[in-house]
């Protein structure tokens, strides 16, 4: 008997559920959310969207779909092939630009969520040349939960300090190498890099080309109007070459995240990476400008790569609803300010109370505002998917060959390949 109450029940909400869209049933209230956010302070800041979720959406149970590694490289080829083969996560981190509009929206992997921008108002709330990067034919893709800045220079403070190096508002690659003799000489390995993943070695590159071309050479590298074979690429290969003499040994045995612990540590000095270092530093409880400092890449200062994070509406979502009010938690207020606190990037609404982030994240908006936007080609936005891989494997040679010649031309036959120049 008792079975069989169990049974009409369950049959009812079945029924209820075929005849109601859009309703789940409580076992059926899941979220599958897909993102490489795995490191210490990733994952904290990813928990505090999860919150912000369950308050909106109570009894909702959240399926973390995660792949480690950082930068995404070992996650997009899981996510890749859920994708092709008809079974997607309900939403996935994506890049802004090449990654989300020239991959997955072809691929019609992507539904477009332009009514919940108008429902949630962040037309009005969010710069028009950020949804522009997410944006095709007048449909918009994803939500940003915030933007980070690629081409920051990190350091130990309380190393400098003890080595006698002070660092200024900006910094030159002479600047940096005067320090790193100085480092070195007194026995502290200078630059920690992490290239486990060769997208963090390809990072520093990244970050020591837009300090050698500038902010207009960048944007025109990438439009086809600069070879990729010119001088000042070869320039920047080997300012990169002489950067990496003072790389730790175990470079290639670490993951970005413990080239950051290393600078923590002490171990090190300086690592050129993203923001989302400064999640790591909070995680360890460093404080903005006593522990911890930051200026722009050498020669960088005046740009601001973008490294964005969007989530987007799988197309034949397993969980639509619950995957909407994701999204729309990803765009609050609230949670963005929870969310970014922590990941050390930036909101990516105009709206929210400043005085609730430190000296590093009001640095960030401020440059944010004023300098000039550039798209990453490491994190996806500057290129197609082939150009970017073939960058990166580009200068995961040099690191070995320390060739320049070597790389720039395998990045100029990458960009004929790419179709790049116009
Ligand atoms: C993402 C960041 C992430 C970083 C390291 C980047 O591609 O945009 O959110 O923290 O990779 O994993």
């Amino acid at each position: 008997m008792k079975k069989l109450v169990r049974f009409s029940l369950a049959a009812l909400a079945l029924l209820l559920a075929a005849q109601i869209p859009n309703v789940s049933l409580a076992a059926d209230k899941k979220l599958e959310v897909f993102s490489w956010w795995t490191s210490g302070g990733e994952a904290a800041a990813l928990d505090a969207l999860f919150q912000a979720t369950k308050k909106a959406d109570p009894g909702v149970e959240i399926i973390n779909a995660t792949v480690a590694g950082g930068g995404g490289s070992a996650a997009r080829p899981v996510l890749q092939a859920r994708l092709a083969g008809g079974n997607p996560p309900d939403s996935w981190q994506t890049h802004p630009g090449w990654e989300l509009l020239g991959q997955y929206v072809p691929a019609n992997y992507c539904e477009p969520i332009n009514d919940i921008y108008q429902s949630e108002g962040w037309d009005k709330v969010v710069p028009k040349d950020l949804i522009d990067l997410l944006t095709k034919d007048g449909k918009t893709y994803a939500v940003l939960a915030g933007v980070h800045r690629g081409n920051n220079l990190w350091y130990n403070k309380k190393v400098l300090e003890k080595n006698g190096i002070k660092v200024g508002d900006k910094m030159t690659f002479a600047e940096f190498f005067a320090a790193a003799e100085k480092l070195k000489a007194a026995g502290v390995t200078p630059l920690a890099v992490g290239d486990a993943g060769s997208w963090a070695t390809a990072q520093l590159f990244e970050n020591t080309l837009l300090g050698t071309v500038g902010p207009q050479g960048w944007t025109d590298l990438f439009t086809g109007k600069m070879a990729w074979d010119h001088p000042k690429v070869k320039r920047a290969a080997e300012v990169y070459g002489k950067m990496l003499a003072y790389q730790n040994a175990d470079h290639s045995a670490l993951i970005w995240y413990q080239a950051v612990k290393a600078v923590i540590e002490g171990k090190c000095a300086f690592t050129s990476m993203g923001d989302w270092t400064y999640g790591e530093f909070a995680k360890a409880k460093m404080k903005d400008n006593e522990d911890f400092g930051w200026v722009s890449h050498p020669g960088t200062d005046g740009g601001f790569i973008i490294v964005a994070d969007g989530f987007t509406l799988a197309k034949g979502a397993p969980h639509r609803q619950e995957a909407i009010t994701w999204l729309k938690v990803c765009g609050s207020r609230d949670a963005q300010e929870a969310f970014n606190s922590l990941k050390g990037s930036i909101p990516s609404r105009t709206d929210i109370d400043k005085s609730k982030f430190g000296p590093y994240h009001n640095w960030s908006m401020n440059s944010f505002a004023k300098d000039k936007l550039l798209p990453s080609c490491v994190h996806g936005a500057a290129a197609s998917a082939g150009f970017r891989q073939a960058f990166n494997d580009a200068v995961a040679t040099f690191v070995v060959d320390k060739n320049a010649d070597r790389l720039v031309k395998a990045l100029a036959q990458a960009a004929k390949e790419a179709e790049m120049a116009k």
